[in-house]
């Protein structure tokens, strides 16, 4: 389960020629999407990759976690402005191939039944993307959360608004809910990578080799899925046991 590369730049080569050659593949993929810092160099790799050797991605599909609530798509820290700024802009994917839950939504529940029966009717994720909270938060299913949960509006836990307060100027202005994807959704994906790196992931990466699924540790609930692959640098390795790594470079 758990794949130790030699450097977050290591994970995001291999991880991006895997997207690639999945959609090579399979063109008509639907891709499951995460935001946060982890996922930036996969982009950027993804593109680079993409800009030496062109793929056809008319087919592709792409289904994002989570959004804040409140945020306007234009608001710099939205996770729609980041997916544009890292990804479909320079992708040129058209409005129509991309998802993510609306920020500002006013029938939210009704909005995150839509989410969650849209991707049902695409056929489901075929890859899942996903990175990390330091409380173990997947999407933003933030400890607690029942695994059987679809798309739902939560409230971010302390925890989460402290972690991702760095992105804002000040503590006021970060979101207090967001709509997330399920971890029933997630589970429902056929395969899932989960991407952790750093220093600041190693407890959570200990936490979550130890738990069995608890609910109380979202990212356990990946115990439950038969394709897992969690992706690892030395650094969020470090408090793992040795007989627990599969070292890859
Ligand atoms: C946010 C997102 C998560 C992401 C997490 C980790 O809370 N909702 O989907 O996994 O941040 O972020 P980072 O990669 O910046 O550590």
């Amino acid at each position: 389960m758990f794949y130790v590369f030699s450097s977050p730049a290591a994970i995001a080569e291999h991880l991006s020629q895997q997207l690639l050659e999945h959609i090579r593949n399979q063109p008509a993929t639907t891709l499951g999407l995460a935001t946060g810092s982890t996922m930036e160099p996969v982009y950027a790799a993804l593109l680079k990759q993409i800009a030496q050797d062109p793929i056809d991605l008319s087919q592709l599909t792409t289904y994002n976690l989570d959004e804040y609530i409140g945020l306007p798509a234009s608001h710099p820290q939205s996770y729609n402005h980041y997916m544009h700024h890292h990804l479909f802009d320079a992708l040129g994917l058209k409005a129509a191939q991309t998802h993510l839950p609306n920020g500002l939504c006013t029938d939210c529940d009704h909005e995150c039944h839509d989410y969650s029966a849209a991707i049902a009717q695409a056929g489901g994720l075929d890859f899942q993307l996903l990175g990390v909270g330091s409380n173990g938060h997947i999407g933003f299913n933030e400890p607690g959360t029942a695994f059987d949960s679809r798309t739902h509006v939560v409230e971010l836990s302390e925890t989460t608004r402290i972690d991702n307060g760095r992105f804002f100027d000040s503590m006021d202005e970060v979101p207090t809910h967001a709509i997330t994807l399920g971890i029933r959704d997630i589970l429902d994906a056929k395969e899932i990578v989960l991407v952790a790196t750093g220093e600041h992931k190693a407890a959570t990466m200990d936490l979550l080799y130890r738990t069995p699924a608890d609910p109380q540790m979202p990212a356990s609930a990946l115990k439950l899925h038969a394709n897992v692959r969690i992706y690892l640098d030395p650094a969020a390795a470090s408090r793992l046991p040795e007989e627990a790594l599969y070292y890859v470079d």
